[in-house]
């Protein structure tokens, strides 16, 4: 049987992570906005280092020579590297600061499957195509990268079906490797491209998040990160994961203009005693799902500890994660919420949120344990006692970040004329 490995298909991702870096003494300030300038003063084209996009040609060389090039220009104001319409077939190559990698109209940058051997992934750090890690550096002032990862709807592929196949035989002797991994970085913008077919996420944060007892020590959160206008669809997986390797933390996050289709999660938060950390401040909102098969999931029990040495009293804190202006349809689920015992997860909130479950679902709509909150104007109705109390008027300052446009309306209300409607 032919099984699609189409697994995080997204187009338009505009994944930004933008950095406020404020340095120990708090004299230093660095703020990355939407405003980002787009020119580079320098610009290449990758054929003028001999590639050839003709999905067959091996163009690592080619990369790898064109960014050992463009670096000498980071303290310049950065250059841009231009990717063609073509097929771009390529190995793995590290991302360098100061970068705008452009992939044009019609450009797919293909994963070479010949450099695929675990042991060469290994090597490079675990990342696959594109990896882009900073080490920080005190003496620096202003902390960014300042990397763009832009196109006019221009495709990365992976090719990582090689992948699936050794990690459902259970052949993996390590873990899979990642389209873009992104190791120790702020200020980046991920925009208007499709990814395709990775061997394992598309696009992973780490260092900015870490894993039980490492992550806990390494400390370093991931936090300030914006998705918007993503579009995707995955088989297997959630379209948006926060977790489970969450042990250095993760915080303020924007999720908004999602649509989610054929899918088997929407969005998911997993965590598992031993990884301690926090996941708080998350505000998802405006999303559509389309045949999601669970649309909202938090797993407290996800397991997966790096080796014996996780400490089961390290419980994680998840907190303040709301919920705003949710809908879909053909939804086998629309809550699987499940916290850790002694250990709830709280102040989550649900508001404007509909649900339409399929017709023959047998299974309940929403089901709770260890997770509490607040809902309003939700449909199908969360019938968890813990989600009881409606968020206006004495909760709305319990949860994160609701939109100016709900807290007007609500504005001396509990029971809004509007919610007659539902
Ligand atoms: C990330 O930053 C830390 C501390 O600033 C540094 O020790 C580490 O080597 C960096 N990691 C990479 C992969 O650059
Ligand atoms: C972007 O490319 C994908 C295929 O890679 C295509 O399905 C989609 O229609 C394109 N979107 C736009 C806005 O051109
Ligand atoms: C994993 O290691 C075994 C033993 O060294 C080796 O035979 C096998 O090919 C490796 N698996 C993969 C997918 O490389
Ligand atoms: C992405 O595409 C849209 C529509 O063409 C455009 O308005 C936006 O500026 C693009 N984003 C970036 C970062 O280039
Ligand atoms: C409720 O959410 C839907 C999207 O799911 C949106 O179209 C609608 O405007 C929202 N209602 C209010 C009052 O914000």
């Amino acid at each position: 049987m032919k099984r699609s490995f189409l697994l995080w298909y997204v187009l338009l991702v505009q994944a930004f992570f933008y950095g406020a870096w404020y340095s120990v003494g708090g004299s230093l300030h660095c703020e990355y906005s939407n405003s980002v300038i787009l020119h580079r003063p320098h610009s290449v084209s990758i054929t003028e280092f001999g590639a050839v996009g003709d999905g067959v040609t091996l163009n690592t060389k080619a990369f790898q020579n064109a960014l050992f090039y463009l670096n000498s220009f980071s303290d310049k104001g950065g250059a841009k590297l231009f990717v063609p319409a073509g097929q771009w077939l390529t190995g793995s190559f590290d991302l360098i600061s100061h970068l705008t990698l452009w992939l044009d109209k019609g450009a797919t940058i293909l994963g070479s499957t010949a450099s695929l051997s675990q042991e060469y992934i290994l090597a490079r750090r675990i990342g696959l195509w594109l990896i882009l890690y900073h080490h920080m550096d005190e003496e620096e002032s202003c902390l960014s990268d300042d990397v763009m990862v832009i196109g006019e709807n221009g495709t990365i592929d992976g090719q990582g079906s090689v992948w699936w196949d050794w990690f459902r035989h259970g052949e993996l002797n390590y873990t899979r490797p990642h389209i873009v991994e992104l190791i120790n970085t702020t200020g980046l913008i991920i925009s208007n491209l499709t990814f395709l077919n990775s061997p394992f996420w598309n696009i992973h944060p780490v260092y900015c998040s870490g894993w039980d007892e490492y992550g806990i020590s390494y400390a370093r959160p991931s936090s300030k990160i914006k998705i918007n206008r993503l579009t995707g669809q995955t088989t297997s997986s959630s379209g948006i994961a926060i977790g489970s390797e969450m042990s250095g933390g993760v915080s303020d996050i924007y999720i908004k203009d999602l649509h989610l289709f054929n899918s088997n999660t929407g969005i998911r938060i997993k965590t598992s005693p031993g990884r301690g950390g926090y996941v708080r401040n998350v505000h998802v909102s405006n999303v559509k799902f389309h045949n999601v098969q669970k649309a909202i999931r938090f797993t407290g029990k996800y397991g997966e500890h790096p080796d014996e040495n996780f400490d089961p009293k390290a419980l994680p804190v998840i907190e303040k994660i709301t919920f705003e202006n949710i809908n879909g349809e053909d939804i086998g689920v629309a809550g699987l919420l499940e916290g850790i015992e002694g250990d709830e997860f709280k102040n989550i909130c649900f508001l404007n949120v509909t649900l339409t479950v399929k017709k023959n679902s047998k299974k309940a709509p929403w089901k709770c344990s260890h997770v509490r909150g607040y809902s309003q104007w939700v449909s199908p109705e969360i019938t968890c006692d813990s989600f009881g109390e409606s968020i206006f008027p004495e909760h709305s300052s319990d949860c994160f970040g609701l939109s100016e446009n709900n807290l007007e309306k609500s504005s001396g209300l509990s029971r809004s004329p509007w919610l007659l409607s539902w």
